[in-house]
């Protein structure tokens, strides 16, 4: 549904400020229906990437095509108008203005696109509803919480009935209440709707709860991408360590890391002890939901005859499910 192919951005040089490539080479996909996490520190490019998708920015190199269409190669305002309309965004601050109602903020972007009073009122009366905020029509955003101003946001932003949804820290100003909530409404509109979410964020806590892919830029650059699942396996890349934690190593102990959950990996761990005659103690664990998804990691000190323990170790290390956290204290183990 998106994809960004060699992207690169380099805000000139001012009388004050020397040039800043912001985004290096980034080549992303994001399918259809996915909702996809792009997380990394503060000035890696994120925003700039999200004005990328929908070319509120030029990108300086590569291409970028969203629903089949390449924006990149759109040259009339009006192409780009269209196209930009299939795509909807929201932001930390909302933007909605202050002297309309909910439901006129809402209607806003159909006014603007010429649709009619009595469909516009219509469609945007709908959404709100759905957007939790049917008994709110009438109300002004000095009346709303944040939550309330978000979700009148969400609405407005899928007003034109756009396929992609961009949100740029749409709950960095929240409460953790009102900002579980608003992910859990991105999560349901995306599959309600037929969408394809891009959640930019800081927080991996946004990534755990409402997205099923992730990428991590740093200055810049692509460092880590995948789905949840997978990038939680590959148990020393930069972002599994921040999805789900390595437990701390408890002082003196022979142990193996087994990450566990997801689909199927439990059954290693009830293979290992039907098969081998060892002993197998969990010494440190942390559990994360990420999605809907649960998955653990577990230290495990395998005991038993030196053979049994090293076949039941070698069946571990096949299984690709269990990583030696330190592999000195593996080695030290068999030896
Ligand atoms: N219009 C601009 N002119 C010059 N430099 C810019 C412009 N917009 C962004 N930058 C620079 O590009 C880099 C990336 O900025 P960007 O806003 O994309 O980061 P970010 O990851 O969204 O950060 P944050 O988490 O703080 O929102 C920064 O160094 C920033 O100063
Ligand atoms: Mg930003």
């Amino acid at each position: 549904m998106i994809t960004l192919r060699h992207i690169g951005k380099t805000f000139p040089a001012t009388r004050r400020q020397a040039a800043v490539t912001a985004l290096d080479d980034v080549t992303l996909t994001v399918d259809r229906g996915q909702v996809m996490g792009v997380v990394g520190p503060s000035g890696s490019g994120k925003s700039t990437l999200a004005r990328i998708v929908n070319l509120l920015e030029r990108p300086t190199t590569g291409t970028v095509t969203v629903d089949g269409t390449e924006l990149t190669a759109l040259t009339s305002a009006r192409e780009l108008n269209r196209a930009r309309r299939g795509i909807g965004m929201i932001f930390q601050q909302f933007n909605l203005l202050d002297s309309r109602t909910a439901l006129a903020n809402v209607e806003l972007p159909l006014e603007l696109a010429g649709v009619g009073r009595a469909e516009r009122r219509a469609r945007a009366g709908e959404l709100l509803e759905r957007v939790g905020l049917g008994d709110k029509l009438g109300s002004h955003p000095a009346q709303l919480s944040g939550g309330q101003r978000q979700r009148v946001a969400i609405a407005r932003a899928l007003a034109p009935r756009p396929k992609v949804l961009l949100c740029d820290e749409a709950t960095s100003a929240l409460d953790p209440v009102s900002t579980a909530s608003v992910l859990d409404l991105l999560r349901t509109l995306t599959e309600e709707l037929d969408l394809t979410t891009v959640l930019i964020t800081h927080e991996m806590d946004v990534v755990k709860r409402a997205c099923d892919h992730v990428t991590l830029l740093e200055a810049g650059r692509v460092v880590d991408a995948g789905a949840l699942g997978d990038v939680v396996r590959r148990p020393h890349s930069p972002l599994a360590t921040r999805l789900l934690p390595h437990p701390a190593l408890p002082a003196g102990d022979q142990v193996v890391e087994l990450t566990v959950g997801g689909d199927g990996h439990d059954a290693v761990l009830t293979e290992l002890i039907r098969r081998y005659a060892v002993q197998v103690a969990v010494v440190a664990g942390s559990v994360e939901t990420l999605g809907d998804q649960r998955f653990g990691r577990l230290q495990l000190r395998v005991d038993g005859a030196p053979q049994d323990v090293r076949a039941a170790l070698d069946y571990l290390a096949q299984s690709g499910a269990a990583e030696a956290p330190a592999d000195r204290e593996l080695a030290g183990a068999v030896a």
